[in-house]
């Protein structure tokens, strides 16, 4: 397969909530080791394609291609199989275990879908396994000495780093993150994009985002979504300057 191949690719992209028509014939591609940003004002549509692309919604048109091979919609089932993970907006840590029982639990979930076996998952070896799993997941995002602290101890920036860390003990290939840098800080958003860029490394990452200057500076392809069409697409300098960006932003007074 040649290099240029993108890691992943929608066509045609069309999804109805009843009369409503969120997303639009949307076109969207992700190369491998790339970070891609999609962003647009509230409502545009940015959770329901990210919805589409791990199995969460079930689009009414399209087409989906994994490293140029055509192949159905993900359903919630095979992501891990398809080596696509994804983090979820607003979704706990249970505070009361440990952040290494935390990240174990996600991976508990990998058991239930079959990469570990079921039946090796109930002896102690396989714990074993799960566990140092998880502990190179922490080191990952640079939370390895976090592994033993109560969840809920952590600050806020800690969990969203921890809930990437759930997410990675899959190994997958394609990272989906919903709002990553949602509530932190100047600083800890720059840290944030230097994980992200880090990790793109190892895989492919797809970045929704509501404002437009978080994702500018680490991804190097941005896609515009506006009233459920991508109304642009490019480099942040490109969709930047974009007049049908601008209005769409100013439109919502974002
Ligand atoms: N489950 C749903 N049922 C009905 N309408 C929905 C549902 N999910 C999203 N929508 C609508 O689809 C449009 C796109 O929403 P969404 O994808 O959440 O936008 P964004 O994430 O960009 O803010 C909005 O008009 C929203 O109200
Ligand atoms: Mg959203």
């Amino acid at each position: 397969m040649s290099t240029n191949t993108a890691a992943l690719r929608v066509e045609g992209v069309t999804v109805s909530f009843g009369g409503l028509r969120a997303l639009n014939d949307v076109y969207f591609e992700i190369g491998r080791h790339e970070v891609v940003g999609l962003i647009g004002p509230n409502g545009a549509g940015k959770t329901t394609l990210f919805n589409a692309l791990c199995g969460l919604v079930q689009p009414d048109h399209g087409t989906f291609f994994l490293d140029g091979k055509e192949s159905a919609f993900p359903r919630t089932d095979n992501l891990v199989d398809l080596g696509i993970a994804r983090t979820l907006q607003g979704v706990g840590l249970f505070g009361d275990l440990t952040v290494l029982e935390n990240v174990m639990i996600g991976a508990q979930h990998l058991a239930q879908t079959g990469l570990i076996s079921a039946a090796l998952a109930r002896n102690g070896k396989d714990e074993n396994r799960i566990r140092e799993r998880s502990r190179i997941a922490l080191e990952r995002v640079y939370a390895g000495g976090l592994a033993e602290r109560r969840a809920d101890t952590l600050s806020y920036p800690d969990t969203k780093r921890v809930a990437i860390a759930r997410a990675l003990v899959s190994e997958p290939s394609i990272l989906m993150l919903d709002e990553p840098a949602g509530g932190l800080g100047t600083q800890d958003i720059e840290w944030m994009n230097l994980l992200i860029r880090n990790l793109s490394a190892q895989m492919s990452v797809l970045l929704v985002e509501h404002h437009m200057d978080v994702v500018m500076s680490v991804c190097s392809k941005l896609y515009v979504l506006n009233f459920g069409e991508v109304i642009s697409s490019g480099s942040a300098e490109t969709v930047r300057r974009d007049p049908a960006v601008i209005a769409a932003y100013l439109g919502t007074g974002a």
